[in-house]
């Protein structure tokens, strides 16, 4: 366990810089919160973190998970002060908030799965949930299920192949659309599953994957994520910070371990304005 941080390490205290947000996830799913807040945000300056060292969480313990996670973001905060943390991870999010809070000062925004919204939208009453193993398995999910959507049938699939063929796609190389289906597949074997109608990409990772995935999906089933609820939520906290003459700094990403993989996602980072990557002694 790390030592707490007082709050004057943990704040980007430069009124001259646009304020800067950290952006937190095990790989490259944070990515698609991250796009969201700078459609929404364009001035603001990103630091992007993947803990890819320790990639993928969705299959790790949660006492491991939650000790990984409160390490990792005390290191990045002493070393890139920021506003905001958006722990971009559902499987991070929904075991690690309440103890990150606990502890550090500035706002955290946290990314759950989006049943609430599906539950309201839902015409069927039948709705899809495509996450990680454990996010699946998390009582925070279930607790959701049974305050959103009580009266709503909904049918659950963990999966890691899916991370991975998104960390792939990221990466440039080519993903089997097969896998893609097959991971469908057994989301529609379910009974019910031929009234469903939303499907909650509860993982950052898989709106990355949205057109694989939608060419599996019947067109009557809509996508939902929890993206632009995050950045409407960092929008909020902002409010009145967004200058029109401080100067954005450099948006950086740091990867906790130098792979080569790691390298390979320059491209894709550039998409996201992001041209330096940085690496973090952990
Ligand atoms: N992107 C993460 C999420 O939203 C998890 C991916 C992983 O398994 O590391 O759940």
């Amino acid at each position: 366990m790390t030592d707490s941080l007082s709050s004057s390490t943990q704040t980007n205290t430069d009124s001259s810089l646009e304020p800067r947000v950290l952006v937190f996830d095990s790989g490259v799913g944070g990515l698609s919160v991250a796009r969201e807040i700078q459609q929404r945000l364009p001035g603001l300056s990103l630091v992007y973190a993947s803990d890819n060292g320790f990639f993928p969480y969705g299959t790790k313990g949660e006492a491991e998970l939650i000790a990984r996670v409160d390490k990792v973001i005390n290191t990045l905060l002493r070393q890139y002060p920021v506003d905001i943390l958006v722990i971009a991870c559902n499987t991070a999010s929904t075991l690690t908030l309440p103890h990150l809070r606990s502890q550090l000062t500035l706002p955290i925004v946290g990314v759950v799965p989006a049943i609430k919204p599906a539950a309201q939208q839902t015409q069927t009453g039948v709705i899809g949930l495509l996450a990680t193993p454990a996010t699946v398995a998390r009582p925070y999910t279930h607790e959701l299920i049974r305050e959103y959507a009580p009266r709503c049938e909904v049918i659950s699939l963990g999966s890691s192949e899916l991370v991975q063929l998104a960390e792939q796609k990221l990466r440039g190389e080519s993903i089997e659309q097969a896998a893609i289906a097959q991971i469908i597949h057994s989301l529609l074997a379910h009974e019910q599953s031929a009234h469903m109608d939303r499907l909650v990409l509860a993982c950052t990772h898989f709106p990355l994957l949205k057109e694989e995935l939608a060419t599996e999906l019947p067109a009557s089933v809509q996508m939902i994520d929890s993206g632009e609820a995050i950045a409407r939520r960092v929008e909020y906290l902002l409010q009145g910070r967004m200058g029109t003459t401080a100067i954005p700094s450099e948006n950086i990403a740091v990867f906790t371990k130098q792979t080569t993989e790691a390298e390979r996602l320059e491209a894709a980072l550039k998409n996201f304005g992001i041209y330096r990557q940085d690496y973090l002694a952990i």
